[in-house]
């Protein structure tokens, strides 16, 4: 949510700036601005509203060759979409960007009033308030950000410059990832290091609490109480192919079609089907820690929380006297909830920045429960709180509707579960079949995206026209389903929601009409013919039905259906969920929306 970037060293400011700013876009995209400074400290503030596109071109109406400068695009909490909210704020001789919510802006704001306020962001105020301290001649730019940050509450990655001193940047951070690239003779600033990708390999994540001068040469990390911190430098793992579209119109399509190889990255060295074994080193629990799980409660968001809801069906199958919770964090952080004793938390996060999920995992810990992460972001800051982890190791999911995460979670949680199913003695002959099908599963994928992405297309054509999609399983489809109208929603603009079949009675069928269509997901199993009778009530009140099964026989009279050819049995709605992802995708791109930045959104939810 919002992304930052800074630059200082010998090269052109700007150009990187707007390079950083564009790799970040899909963190926020509804204003954005760059700050720079030339050798004498003459700053250039160019801001615009909406997309990079519309900074890059006012930017390249007032060239500059500034080698100093930061940069910003924004997701608005504070104050509307606009020029004068985007960021970089000025106040006095500083200007700052920032990620995050300064909570008690306003009692600040009450503070400043000799400051004339132009925005109506919580960050000017943040600004001011460094420039408050700065501006009396007694504090050192950095000494003034310390300052100030002390007094602030909330959550904050912020980098600032001064115009009386045009070789250094502050950086600091609370609750919003700030990464520092370490160049040679240049230093580079990002709040996510895809930006650094092509610039430098070696980088210093910024912990919480920490602050740190940089200059083109040097970097100097302390925490906010001013003692020394020996950063540790690390290598960044991302390469350029992997945050590039590679030949694809959209990351979207580029991370769907991926999922063959992601989640095959996923399994490697993990699985072996030959010996039907599952090793995670990641968790670090001993074999007793394991058998003593019998409550595991899985935190996330959106479709993390999906993925929970399924990957827990799964484990409820196979794991005798579990109780499984899976939770919406933004929920479960505010409840009066206490975990029995032998609980264990997963925390699911596909950037591992998520504020609700990050407050959980905090909470969770407070109680003395023992966190295990299912995280993809290498680093980030749920990666490095939780106690343990399996990184699902998809890459970068550029586009913000989550896809090739979602199979990589839901497996990484049955892999664990499966791992503390061996330790609690379930025999192998209970386990066996969801380890050989997993192994198949990238295959089995890809055999679907080969099979079934034309037809998909060519059906998505004749369901443009409907207003609203109701999406309808049963059992381990129903949080397929869910996960399904959340990908239709978030970028195709469609109201769509899913229930599961037993509850169309109880309401929902009678939503049933000609402005409606409907998805049932079908996969073979003791619940198919049940969820067939459901299917028949929807036709028999004249639904607009897709079908997406991997049953051969049926036959029902719906207006589509997309049957799979596979051999899982247990992951076929995995399967279905990648039909769904295709279907959201094409009716986006039928509808000419922004497929990868899906408006009102933003990739990486760091705000509560
Ligand atoms: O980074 P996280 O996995 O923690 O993100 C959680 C949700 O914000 C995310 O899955 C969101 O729901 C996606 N945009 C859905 O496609």
């Amino acid at each position: 949510m919002c992304g930052i970037v800074g630059y200082i060293g010998d090269k052109n400011a700007q150009s990187f700036l707007i390079s950083g700013l564009k790799r970040l876009e899909y963190r926020g995209y509804d204003s954005a601005g760059i700050a720079t400074l030339s050798e004498k400290g003459k700053a250039t503030l160019i801001r615009a509203k909406g997309k990079i596109a519309n900074l890059e071109e006012k930017v390249a109406k007032n060239k500059r060759s500034d080698t100093t400068g930061i940069g910003h695009t924004r997701w608005a909490t504070h104050g509307e979409p606009s020029e004068k909210n985007a960021h970089p704020h000025k106040a006095g001789s500083i200007y700052l960007v920032h990620n995050g919510i300064i909570e008690n802006y306003k009692a600040i704001k009450e503070h400043l009033k000799d400051h004339e306020f132009k925005s109506d962001t919580d960050t000017e105020v943040l600004a001011a308030l460094i420039n408050s301290f700065y501006s009396d001649g007694k504090h050192s730019l950095a000494d003034a950000v310390v300052q100030a940050l002390k007094l602030a509450k909330g959550t904050y990655g912020i980098a600032v410059i001064s115009e009386n001193n045009p070789d250094e940047i502050i950086v600091a951070r609370s609750g919003s990832p700030l990464v520092i690239g370490v160049g040679n003779g240049e230093t580079l600033i990002a709040s996510d290091a895809s930006a650094l990708v092509g610039h430098t390999k070696n980088a210093i994540y910024l912990k919480d609490g920490e602050i740190a001068r940089v200059t083109k040469d040097s970097i100097e990390v302390k925490t906010l109480n001013s003692e020394p911190v020996s950063a540790k430098v690390e290598e960044i793992e991302t390469n350029l192919a992997a945050i590039q579209k590679g030949g694809y119109d959209h990351f979207l399509l580029k991370e769907i079609m991926e999922q063959p190889d992601s989640l095959a990255e996923t399994l490697r060295g993990r699985i072996d089907a030959k010996n039907g074994t599952v090793t995670l080193g990641g968790p670090g629990l001993s074999e007793s820690e394991l058998r003593r799980i019998s409550h595991l409660v899985i935190v996330g968001c959106g479709t993390a929380y999906y993925a929970g809801v399924l990957a827990g069906y799964y484990i409820e199958q196979f794991t005798p006297g579990i109780t499984i919770e899976p939770v919406i964090a933004s929920e479960y952080r505010y409840k009066q909830s206490y975990l029995p004793e032998n609980s264990l938390a997963l925390i699911v996060s596909q950037s591992g920045e998520t504020a609700d999920t990050l407050a959980c995992l905090r909470e969770i810990k407070k109680q003395g429960i023992k966190t295990i992460g299912i995280v993809n972001a290498i680093g980030s800051t749920i990666a490095r709180e939780v106690d343990g982890g399996t990184y699902v190791h998809v890459g970068p999911e550029i586009s913000v509707a989550s896809t090739k995460a979602f199979t990589s979670q839901v497996i990484a949680m049955v892999m664990f579960g499966i791992t503390m199913a061996q330790a609690k003695g379930v025999k192998n002959t209970i386990l066996r079949p969801y380890i050989n099908e997993i192994a198949k599963l990238p295959t089995e994928i890809k055999k679907v995206l080969d099979g079934s992405a034309d037809q998909i297309k060519k059906i998505t054509k004749k369901y443009t026209k409907y207003e609203h999609g109701i999406y309808l399983g049963r059992d381990v489809a129903y949080p397929t389903a869910m996960e399904g109208a959340l990908k239709m929603k978030e970028i195709s603009y469609l109201d769509a929601n899913a229930y599961a079949f037993g509850e169309l009675k109880h309401g929902p069928l009678a939503l049933v009409d000609d402005r409606f269509f409907e998805v049932a997901i079908l996969p073979k199993g003791h619940l198919y013919d049940k969820a067939i009778s459901n299917v028949q009530e929807v036709l028999a009140r004249g639904g607009h039905m897709v079908v997406f099964t991997n049953e051969d026989s049926f036959d029902l009279p719906v207006e589509n259906v997309v049957k799979i050819t596979t051999q899982l049995e247990i992951f076929a709605p995995i399967l279905m969920n990648i039909l769904s992802q295709l279907f959201a995708y094409n009716m986006a791109v039928a509808k000419g929306n922004n497929v990868d930045q899906p408006r009102n959104l933003a990739k990486s939810v760091t705000v509560e």
